[in-house]
């Protein structure tokens, strides 16, 4: 049987909890949303969480909620999916793109400083794979030139820098509830933030420019609108799934904890990994990749296809895709295109098998003789 790069535990909670709204009457943003909102700020330690259909959209709304637009510039990996840098041109502003770490695939302050420039209005790393960013460096760095923070924690929830959250430490953080995510709504994302101006303007934004959160058959609603918006607004089909999940999120962690100490065991000598800086308390797995040997990726790709094994190419820089090729020129950028040429994911889930990995490390050792 063919294994699966990611499987989502679903089960019969969260069919329940989705049956329970559809029988409500009341399917889109509503008290689900809420109650998933609450739950969502107390697990992670934070004063606003602010739930979206997508983490895109919480990109974008984190964004235009910090100010920014055309004539800024903010600085972004060139190694990581590629929604990061889009939010940023999605807005009219211009993506500046920063390369990677080479041990620890992601963005660093001492790389970000030098991209500096008089336009720069924020910085946004990426918690790669699910690891945390350097938090208190970054923090500095954008108090000291005083640029916002938007941390991409898309991959990252339940992910603890120095022993703490990732999404708890006050500046803007978002997050993804995609399928393959550790915690996942099917689809739907979330900024968190301490700063309650900031929070309303994600509210607002995600709905049309009003900051009313919701009104259930309220009599003769005006549409009238605060300020601008869009339709980012998820639905409570999908707000009371996220819930059963983040009751999950616990067992979900040391599943894959357990996943990747048994990868990292058993193929230790035979691939690199990420290296993990020791301010990274918790690793949130949402990924598991190996480097491969310079120039043997795509044939061992090709041998785990071969066997039924799903992987993933967990990412090609952005400015090597075909549109930001044209977009961004002729960048070198040799970390993130060293990573990107070498890297690919293999399965790694919540309903992943340390059986299935077993078979996954057999298929890697024999791609290797
Ligand atoms: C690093 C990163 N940023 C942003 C996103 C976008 O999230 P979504 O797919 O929920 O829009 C993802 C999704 O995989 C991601 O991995």
């Amino acid at each position: 049987m063919a294994i699966p790069w990611s499987e989502a535990d679903f089960g019969r909670a969260e069919k329940a909890a989705a049956f329970r709204v559809i029988r409500s009457g009341w399917l889109t943003q509503g008290k689900e949303t809420e109650l998933f909102e609450k739950e969502l700020a107390r697990y992670l330690g934070v004063d606003y969480a602010v739930v979206t259909n997508s983490g895109t959209s919480a990109l974008i709304a984190s964004l235009l909620s910090h100010g920014i637009g055309p004539g800024d510039e903010v600085i972004v990996p060139t190694y990581t999916f590629i929604a990061t840098v889009n939010s940023v041109l999605a807005i009219g502003a211009k993506p500046i793109l920063a390369d990677s770490h080479r041990d620890y695939f992601d963005i660093t302050p001492d790389t970000c400083e030098r991209l500096i420039t008089k336009r720069t209005r924020a910085i946004m790393p990426v918690d790669v794979m699910g690891m945390p960013i350097d938090v208190v460096g970054f923090r500095k760095l954008c108090r000291k030139y005083k640029l916002a923070l938007i941390e991409d924690g898309a991959q990252a929830i339940g992910a603890e820098y120095k022993g703490r959250k990732i999404g708890s430490w006050g500046h803007s953080t978002i997050f993804s509830f995609h399928m393959a995510k550790v915690v996942t709504a099917v689809e739907g994302g979330c900024v968190v933030t301490n700063n309650k101006r900031v929070a309303d303007g994600v509210r607002m934004i995600r709905n049309h420019g009003r900051l009313e959160f919701y009104q259930p058959r309220k009599h003769g609603t005006e549409y009238n609108f605060e300020g601008f918006g869009l339709n980012f607004r998820i639905n409570d089909v999908l707000s009371a799934i996220g819930r059963v999940q983040l009751a999950k999120v616990n067992r979900a962690l040391a599943h894959r904890k357990r996943l990747v100490a048994f990868y990292k065991k058993e193929l230790a000598n035979l691939f690199e990994f990420q290296k993990i800086p020791e301010y990274v308390t918790v690793h949130a797995n949402m990924i598991f990749a190996i480097l491969c040997p310079k120039g043997r990726r795509d044939y061992i790709n090709q041998k785990l296809f071969d066997a039924g094994v799903q992987t993933r190419i967990t990412w090609p820089c952005v400015h090597r895709q075909k549109w930001h090729r044209l977009y961004f020129g002729n960048v070198s950028l040799p970390s993130a295109e060293e990573i990107s040429d070498r890297i690919l994911s293999i399965p790694i889930g919540n309903k992943i098998s340390l059986d299935q990995a077993r078979r996954v490390v057999k298929v890697l050792r024999q791609s290797l003789l």
